[in-house]
């Protein structure tokens, strides 16, 4: 194995067959895009060696370089231009033509080849390696070969060579063994072979399969479970399968673990997300980018979690939604409650039905259990905030901060006009509007008085 790898993925096709605006690259995939989950595996790989990577860049060129470079999932990644789409072989032309990276050995992948694992990288390394080929590649059994370039074995010493579904005849196309576009090629040969390439086949392309010569040392890896690790996406049905596949990847992975799904059917999980064991799953849940739960909390029915951590013992709610927050141990949350960004929760804490939170600290056993907003606001521990309760933190310019100390009682329909500091065991009155501080063990009350006219309502009220 070389201590340095180039890895070049190509990602300048047009993807015509998907027939959305959408640059292929960038199409979604578990909340993420397709060229994302490929380079978070070349990263694993750049874990034991070094790799240097090029993607290969040419339709809508700039929204792909601008998209991969905010994700940054691997740093200093060299673009290459192909401005015409002439086929794979003429992508890996333009690269060998402008590339500054110089490694015995170049790693091809595709941009839309997403479930393709590290794990099987190592294994076309090895396999190249102890069969000496100057090229080798992965193949995989297909139950619908279609679509793909055919592995043709002959009966010399190595003796194979791909043939593209469009130039297949009748014979060929009933081959099932096909090729997943995944190559490692050692540069020299790589370099000879991509000069001598034509295009007079059905396409009128530059093949980069025609790399694979019948006559030199080239060889195919059959790769078991292939067919779900290299599926590739040309077309919208083929972009389903590929979610659906990582999905019950991951359910399976999650039950093998001690985590039970109520119906794993209806569940969506991204790739990155990390679940403990003793954790309940209910139907329609959906768990998104870095979102970890740890171990025995229940996520109830059609609640949507995004990057956030869940602490032990926590129990969400039906219908919640939680985007980068923490919750910590014990909590409840929800039904119907919104955690916005830059939520923590604390211990034992509860936050009830169609309560909204924002860049908020609520501290251990704090409750705000219904119909409120808290955003810019901390709230100290073991404090209960009544029903309908607002921070009202912007100002129509600025965001001001509402900070409430521990042991208060804030009682319900009451407002806080930030800035605002109420401090420890304070009782607020329900109905108070309060706009300046308050210090430990104040009350306060902001309201008019009540004016009670006896037996007037009759006066008011229709049929009385
Ligand atoms: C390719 C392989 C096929 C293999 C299949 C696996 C060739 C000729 N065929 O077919 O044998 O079974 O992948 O999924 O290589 N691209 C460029 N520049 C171009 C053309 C394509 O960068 O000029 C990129 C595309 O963006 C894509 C990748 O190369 O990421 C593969 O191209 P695609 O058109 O999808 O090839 P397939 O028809 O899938
Ligand atoms: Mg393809």
């Amino acid at each position: 194995m070389s201590e340095e790898i180039n890895v070049v993925i190509l990602a300048a096709g047009k993807g015509t067959r998907l027939g959305v605006d959408t640059p292929k690259p960038l199409l979604p995939f578990q909340n993420s895009n397709l060229i994302s989950q490929v380079l978070r595996e070349v990263k694993e790989l750049g874990k034991d060696i070094s790799v240097k990577v090029t993607v290969i860049v040419g339709h809508k060129k700039d929204e792909v370089i601008k998209n991969i470079n905010q994700h940054r999932i691997i740093e200093n990644i060299e673009f290459v231009y192909q401005n015409q789409q002439l086929g794979t072989g003429h992508a890996i032309s333009e690269y060998l033509n402008q590339t500054k990276n110089k490694s015995d050995e170049v790693l091809v992948l595709c941009a839309d080849t997403p479930l393709v694992s590290a794990s099987s990288l190592y294994d076309l390394m090895s396999f190249k390696k102890d069969k000496n080929y100057l090229a080798a590649g992965l193949s995989f059994i297909a139950k619908d070969p279609s679509g793909y370039g055919r592995i043709k074995r002959y009966a010399n010493a190595y003796g194979i060579n791909i043939i593209e579904e469009k130039d297949a005849g009748e014979e060929d196309k009933k081959i099932t063994e096909v090729n997943s576009g995944i190559y490692l090629v050692n540069t020299n040969y790589l370099k000879e072979k991509i000069s001598s390439l034509d295009n007079k086949n059905k396409s009128g392309e530059f093949y980069l399969t025609d790399i694979i010569d019948k006559s030199k040392p080239c060889g195919f890896l059959v790769y078991k479970n292939g067919e779900k690790t290299f599926l590739g996406v040309n077309t919208m049905k083929q972009l389903e399968e590929v979610e659906q596949i990582a999905r019950l990847d991951r359910v399976s992975h999650f039950q093998d673990n001690g985590v039970r799904f109520i119906d794993a059917s209806s569940v969506y999980i991204d790739k990155m997300v990390e679940i403990e064991s003793g954790v309940t799953i209910m139907p329609n849940v959906h768990l998104r980018g870095e979102t970890k739960i740890k171990s025995n909390c229940i996520i109830d029915t059609g609640s949507i979690i995004s990057n956030s951590l869940i602490n032990n013992n926590v129990q969400i709610l039906p219908y919640t939604i939680i985007d980068d927050s923490e919750i910590n141990s014990s909590a409840v949350v929800g039904p119907f409650a919104r955690i916005r960004p830059g939520t923590q929760i604390g211990e034992n804490c509860k936050v009830g039905n169609f309560v909204e939170t924002k860049k908020s600290l609520l501290k251990a056993g704090s409750k705000v259990s219904h119909l409120s907003y808290v955003g810019d606001a901390e709230i100290g521990e073991r404090t209960n905030i009544g029903c309908g309760f607002i921070t009202c933190n912007y100002d129509g310019k600025d965001k001001h901060k509402t900070v409430i100390g521990s042991n208060c009682f804030i009682g319900s329909d009451s407002q806080m006009i930030a800035p605002v500091n109420i401090g420890n065991n304070c009782f607020v009155a329900s109905g108070s509007t309060i706009n300046s501080d308050l210090n430990d063990g104040d009350f306060a009350i902001s309201r008019t008085r009540q004016v009670t006219k006896v037996g007037l309502a009759k006066k008011f009220l229709k049929n009385k």
